[in-house]
């Protein structure tokens, strides 16, 4: 891996990627390639492409009419030097409203350097290269900082940017890229993860076209609706072939990513914290850092960039003690009891599932304060004395006695209005003073730009923590912010970005001082599921629909960028809570297998029949478990495309794997010679498939074969018809 300069021209390559860049005429950054890599020692100025000027374009030259910043492919762009296409920032000065950055100088340095308040990937400095770019505004001389960052390992360039107000006069920052960059070709899909609750992150592609396109949120968290991902997909890749660049913001809040095609068939595409509701103060001397964005390159298809976003993730993102830790099966109350429990009950839930094999008890919502339902107590986290009098230690230590480890859940962002906390204290909600406040789930949220606020809660958790000896904490936040405003703020348009920089402080505070508690991240189900939250939340609720149908569509998109080992995924009663359907308890665990295990279930209602089944269901998720977490991750058949589904994985050296294959419906009178082709195995490698031995190739080439279903005649395989039909397969390679 190496960053080359030559001529100010910036070279970031490791072999698998190259990232080219330089200082153009007029002293601004202009991109010149990201992609597959180039050769290292060469001069790709001839990469710039000039068009014929025309009679509508501005041109920086008397002399050079060609020389227009309206089609020149740039890194930072800015509005108002001829460039008509979306800036990456706006600023606004007194007697000053356009921005002109050139260069000024560079630093290369060996690793990354971590970005203060905000979660990032990392890197020992054998691990990446970082170039720092500093550029300068000529009129005021503002500086722009960009970071980029090239790994050893991984096709990904990760990138910031940190505006640092030099000039003698205050300034405000109105829009602040994180990455924006000129793609040549815009003849590709656009790729995105959307959807609502109880329905998040559906694959959605359409073609791009002249004109701005779209993903975003305004709603104070990443959302249930957009995920902030985006992917450019040439029109003829696949699965698993062709270029795909997928683009991601580390970041929870406010984002916008954009792809803005200009006339002449150019890809801009922008990721950043979203312009709306952001407006950012700097005195002289203040300066103001963007979050990360990180971009992937593949020439091999979706697949391709997703793995890439999986090692990145594994290796670079999830903090050290999680990357390999496995993640004990989970059994989580919440359908099963919501709030009506008491200490008797989960103490019998709990050995009931240490029965079953499961490994940590989760006691969900309604454990505090006086919540029995969802109109009251949060900020209250004290424990609930009339259903848990013993207290929660009690609770706790029974728990562990019983052999689980220990897990609560908490919502440490929200303020009930019926609380003592609010009662104490109103003024710590979120709102315009004297005005009406919107509700959402019957709850306000607390204000996390006010420091006090998030060391009141950090002390309560802390005291929870400590005096339960807890190894699990799921995380909750549960509705989106309306009249956004603190009277602790001079400036309301940093509310967005202040309330996000105080969850972060709280997470750090709390993953600091007790590393080993696993979080989960939860928003409602999947609202806040972003890179930025696995920084300290190595998994999270991938949504409140535990359905298994709809899950395979969940977690098949989610798969698009994140590690399955980060998607928590559980098998509950039917008919499900969410959709009234009725699935069979194998289903169930064959999709929930590819993700962090648990189930979300009464063991109580489960006949002796089903008890033995979930037994040894979770005795084959333990089997493979180190697979799910360390092997790669391949989409065979997507949900999206028609009835049946099917992924797999393989683990590094090829020795092992695990097919998932799922049927939603059934077919009348099916063939019975069904096969399911299959990826990234080794030719010459004899895999064992229950009791038969197939070589890679066979496997790759003709396809695994597929259960024989029943078509209304074939009596032997009567059992094996019907709808939501699924099976998980293990290979292992003999010789
Ligand atoms: C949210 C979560 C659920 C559950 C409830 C509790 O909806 O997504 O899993 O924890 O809150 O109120």
């Amino acid at each position: 891996m190496s960053i080359l300069v030559n001529q100010q021209q910036f070279h970031l390559t490791n072999g698998k990627i190259s990232y080219v860049f330089h200082v153009l005429k007029n002293a601004q950054l202009g991109h010149l390639y990201f992609g597959k890599a180039l050769r290292p020692d060469r001069d790709y100025t001839h990469f710039e492409k000039y068009h014929n000027p025309t009679p509508a374009s501005c041109h920086t030259y008397e002399d050079d009419p060609a020389f227009s910043l309206e089609t020149i492919r740039q890194e930072y762009p800015v509005y108002g030097k001829g460039d008509f296409r979306e800036p990456a920032i706006l600023m606004s000065q007194e007697q000053k409203s356009v921005a002109n950055f050139v260069y000024k100088s560079h630093d290369i340095l060996e690793g990354k350097p971590p970005i203060s308040g905000l979660p990032a990937t990392y890197a020992a400095s054998s691990e990446a290269e970082t170039v720092l770019i500093v550029l300068e505004d000529v009129y005021s001389g503002v500086e722009l900082h960009l970071s980029y960052t090239i790994f050893a390992n991984e096709a990904v360039i990760a990138r910031n940017s940190r505006v640092v107000n030099k000039s003698t006069t205050a300034l405000s920052v109105e829009r602040m890229m994180s990455l924006s960059i000129d793609l040549p070709d815009a003849e590709m899909d656009l790729l995105h993860l959307s959807g609502t609750w109880s329905r998040e992150r559906h694959v959605k592609t359409r073609p791009l076209e002249q004109g701005i396109q779209s993903i975003s949120s305004i709603r104070g968290a990443s959302s249930h609706h957009h995920n902030p991902f985006l992917a450019l997909k040439a029109k003829d890749a696949t699965e698993h072939t062709g270029e795909v660049f997928g683009f991601q913001f580390v970041y929870s809040g406010n984002f916008l990513a954009q792809t803005e095609v200009d006339h002449y068939g150019v890809a801009r595409v922008q990721l950043g914290i979203h312009p709306i509701g952001f407006e950012w103060n700097l005195a002289p001397g203040e300066a103001f850092q963007s979050p990360e964005a990180v971009m992937v390159y593949s020439g091999e298809g979706l697949n391709g960039m997703s793995q890439t976003f999986h090692q990145l993730y594994r290796n670079q993102l999830i903090r050290e003690q999680w990357k390999t830790a496995e993640r004990p099966v989970l059994i989580n109350n919440w359908e099963a009891t919501y709030f009506d429990f008491n200490e008797e009950k989960l103490i019998h839930f709990a050995k009931e599932a240490k029965e079953l094999g499961v490994e940590l008890f989760v006691l969900d919502d309604g454990w505090f304060g006086k919540r029995n339902d969802d109109r009251t107590s949060l900020g209250d986290w004290f424990v609930d004395r009339e259903k848990l009098p013993a207290g929660i230690a009690s609770l706790a230590s029974k728990v562990k006695q019983a052999g689980l480890k220990f897990g609560l859940w908490f919502e440490p962002e929200m303020i009930s209005v019926d609380s003592d906390l609010y009662r104490e204290h109103p003024e710590w909600a979120v709102g315009v003073p004297e005005e009406n406040y919107t509700l959402g789930r019957n709850q306000r949220v607390l204000d996390y730009t006010n420091p006090i606020v998030v060391d009141t809660i950090f002390e309560r958790m802390r005291a929870i923590i400590q005096e339960t000896d807890l190894d699990y904490i799921k995380w909750d936040m549960n509705r989106n912010i309306t009249e956004a405003y603190s009277a602790g703020l001079d400036h309301q348009g940093e509310f967005f970005h202040r309330y996000i920089l105080g969850v972060y402080d709280l997470y750090e505070r709390l993953t600091s001082e007790f590393p080993n508690v696993l979080f989960e991240s939860c928003a409602g189900g999947g609202g806040r599921f972003d890179p930025a939250l696995l920084y300290y939340a190595p998994q999270a609720w991938a949504s409140d629909d535990t359905d298994a149908v709809e899950r395979l569509k969940i977690q098949y998109g989610t798969s698009m960028a994140y590690p399955i080992y980060s998607i928590g995924s559980h098998v509950s009663a039917v008919p499900n809570h969410q959709t009234l359907r009725s699935t069979p308890l194998s289903l169930r665990a064959d999709v929930a297998y590819f993700g962090t295990f648990g189930y979300e279930l009464d063991p109580s209602s489960l006949s002796n029949e089903e008890k033995e089944i979930v037994k040894e269901q979770i005795r084959r998720y333990k089997s493979f478990r180190p697979l799910v977490r360390d092997g790669s991750f391949i989409r065979l058949q997507s949900p999206f495309e028609g009835n049946e589904t099917a992924w797999m994985i393989v683990s590094s050296d090829q020795k092992e794997a695990i097919v998932g294959w799922y049927k939603a419906s059934s077919t009348p009178n099916p063939r019975t010679n069904q096969v399911l082709k299959l990826k990234g195995l080794h030719h010459d490698l004899a895999y064992q498939v229950e009791s038969r031995t197939y070589y890679g190739d066979e496997l790759m080439q003709n396809g695994l074969p597929l259960p024989i279903e029943f078509n209304g005649a074939n009596e032997a395989f009567a059992e094996r018809g019907g709808d939501f039909q699924s099976k998980v397969f293990y290979l292992k390679a003999l010789y």
